[in-house]
């Protein structure tokens, strides 16, 4: 395993779930501390340290803004991993989730609507977009345009966008995500191209229990390569962009 993966490997056992005790059994995917969540989280984490690490992508000189970033634990991830929290700001139009993040960290979270990004952070520039389910809560496609192409403006060339979504077969509203290839090309067209994509939490032979992250990982990790093998629908993606 190469040394990003293992770094996040480890934060997980160590700064998540040591920290917290023993896992909150909401069923809140949403709860940052359920366990729903991390199992997630921990797919997640593991997807892109594996995208990241494909393109040679060192975090650590990068400024970095998180589109939606709820309670901050993206970010807190990346400053733990850079061993500093400058660089990072978090943007999240919800008061409740920022207020719990700036009491945990010293990360710069800026309140306000991603769809004003442009606005909300003028004159301001970084290397990193990234936007993890935070997308489904934007109104439609035309929306995601609208962000995109203002986070395009904020981005350095030669900068980065990774986003993780959930793969709907149509928007219908907030948690219902986007087809995948239209979210795609919705970003490609405000200026940036795929560098690589990896498939989440997939559900095997169409089968709900049988899926990469709620179940496996609880009873038996040893599975996920198998699982990881077999045909499946992935429910959610995870897309790495770089600017044109
Ligand atoms: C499912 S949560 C994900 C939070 C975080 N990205 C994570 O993965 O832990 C979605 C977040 O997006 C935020 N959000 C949704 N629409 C937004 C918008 N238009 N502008 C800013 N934040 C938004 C919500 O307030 C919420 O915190």
């Amino acid at each position: 395993m190469d040394s990003l993966t293992v770094g996040l490997e480890n934060l997980m056992r160590e700064n998540v779930v040591n920290r917290h005790g023993s896992l909150a059994h909401s069923h809140s995917i949403y709860n940052p501390l359920s366990e729903r969540s991390l199992r997630g989280w921990y797919e997640c984490s593991r997807a892109v340290a594996h995208l990241l690490t494909a393109h040679h992508i060192d975090l650590a000189p990068l400024r970095i803004l998180d589109l939606g970033c709820g309670t901050g634990d993206w970010l807190r991830w990346f400053a733990e991993l850079r061993g500093s929290s400058d660089g990072l700001t978090g943007v999240d139009y919800n008061a409740e989730p920022l207020a719990w993040a700036r009491a945990v960290s010293p990360i710069e979270y800026v309140q306000g609507d991603m769809s004003k990004i442009g606005k909300l952070l003028s004159n301001r520039q970084f290397d990193m977009l990234t936007a993890f389910v935070s997308f489904m809560f934007l109104r439609d496609l035309d929306e995601v345009a609208v962000v995109m192409r203002q986070a395009r403006q904020l981005t350095t060339k030669g900068g980065y966008f990774l986003i993780q979504e959930v793969n709907g077969k149509r928007h219908e509203g907030d948690y219902s995500g986007y087809p995948r290839a239209a979210l795609q090309a919705t970003i490609e067209a405000a200026g940036y191209r795929l560098l690589g994509a990896r498939g989440l939490f997939k559900h095997v032979f169409g089968i709900r229990r049988l899926n990469t992250a709620w179940h496996v990982y609880g009873w038996n990790r040893a599975l996920l390569p198998l699982i990881e093998w077999l045909p499946g629908t992935d429910v959610q993606s995870l897309l790495l962009f770089q600017t044109d």
